[in-house]
């Protein structure tokens, strides 16, 4: 019934960024092999299994079970007919409708941080991609976080920020249709440490999202807050801190949202295709340094 795969593991840059050959998604993964992806990715943040070219999207569903619940995307108009759990991003239109959202994600951040318990775990499949631009970039909030001065991380240990999806989403996706009253009411702002403690690692990463989510620290002036979330985020998207994913299609990439900034590099929407299916697995709210050492 189970297929024992024969995987090969290997780093692809600095800190992190990951590939693991050999996966084989068309039955059920036996619990060791999975335990080895699950430390393999712990370790290295993201990683690609490249080839998996027939992956349907109840396969990769049930890959992202392995994780946790699937967690059903918020505006359900991006969200696969029959595959709730699979967010569709492309510019692809058929027969005048969208596939599914366009231009996501094309600045640093972390998904879902506007929610209480925001995604843990990303699941990016290439169903199509375009042959250049359209690449996925990681930055490593962990390295980010050790490398700041001993009195920034002082500082920020103790800051949290207010994350916002309702004030920022219509700035944001100006091309896309609002937000209805309903989708609104389901997201109040939401409040997180500036600094997570990974609960699987122990260790400290930077929790600062991007232009979108975080929209200023607690107890801060609007100005001095988003100064320090520019800052912070600049520095820790710094080049030595990244991994750049140049997609092929049929790869799949899985991240760590706890301990990554990501983004999308723009590509030339006219000329080329890209179709790309997501899901997420949400953890636990994120836990503050202070929380985690009481
Ligand atoms: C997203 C996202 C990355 C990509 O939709 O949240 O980060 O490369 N997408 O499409
Ligand atoms: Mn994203």
């Amino acid at each position: 019934r189970y297929r024992m795969s024969t995987l090969a593991f290997r780093a692809l840059s600095g800190s992190l960024g990951g590939e693991v050959s050999g996966l084989d998604l068309s039955n059920p993964l036996d619990d060791q092999t999975f335990a080895a992806i699950k430390s393999f990715w712990l370790e290295r943040v993201v990683f690609v299994a490249r080839g998996l070219d027939d992956l349907t999207p109840e396969q990769l569903v049930a890959f992202t079970r392995r994780f946790g619940e699937p967690h059903v995307f918020h505006v359900s108009r991006y969200t696969m007919p029959g595959n709730p759990e699979v967010y569709v991003i492309s510019n692809v239109v058929e027969n005048g409708k969208p596939l599914g959202a366009t231009g996501a994600g094309t600045w640093w951040h972390t998904d879902e941080m506007y929610l209480e318990k925001p995604a843990h775990c990303t699941l990016l499949y290439g169903k199509e991609v375009p042959p250049e631009g359209g690449d996925t970039i990681f930055a490593d909030m962990y390295a980010a976080y050790a490398a700041l001065s001993e009195a920034m991380r002082d500082r920020i240990d103790r800051l949290q920020v207010v994350v916002t999806r309702v004030k920022t989403y219509e700035s944001y996706y100006p091309h896309r249709p609002p937000l209805s009253e309903d989708e609104k009411a389901a997201l109040p702002d939401v409040v997180h440490p500036l600094v997570r403690v990974h609960p699987e690692t122990g260790r400290k990463a930077l929790f600062c999202g991007g232009g979108e989510a975080a929209w200023n620290i607690v107890g801060l002036p609007l100005f001095e807050g988003q100064a320090l979330l520019r800052t912070l985020r600049d520095f820790a998207t710094l080049p030595r801190f990244v991994y750049a994913h140049e997609w092929r299609p049929g790869d799949l990439l899985v991240w760590d949202n706890r301990c990554a900034l990501h983004a999308a590099t723009l590509y030339d929407t006219e000329l080329h295709r890209r179709i790309m299916y997501r899901t997420t697995v949400h953890g636990e709210a994120p836990i503050a340094p202070a929380q985690a050492a009481a």
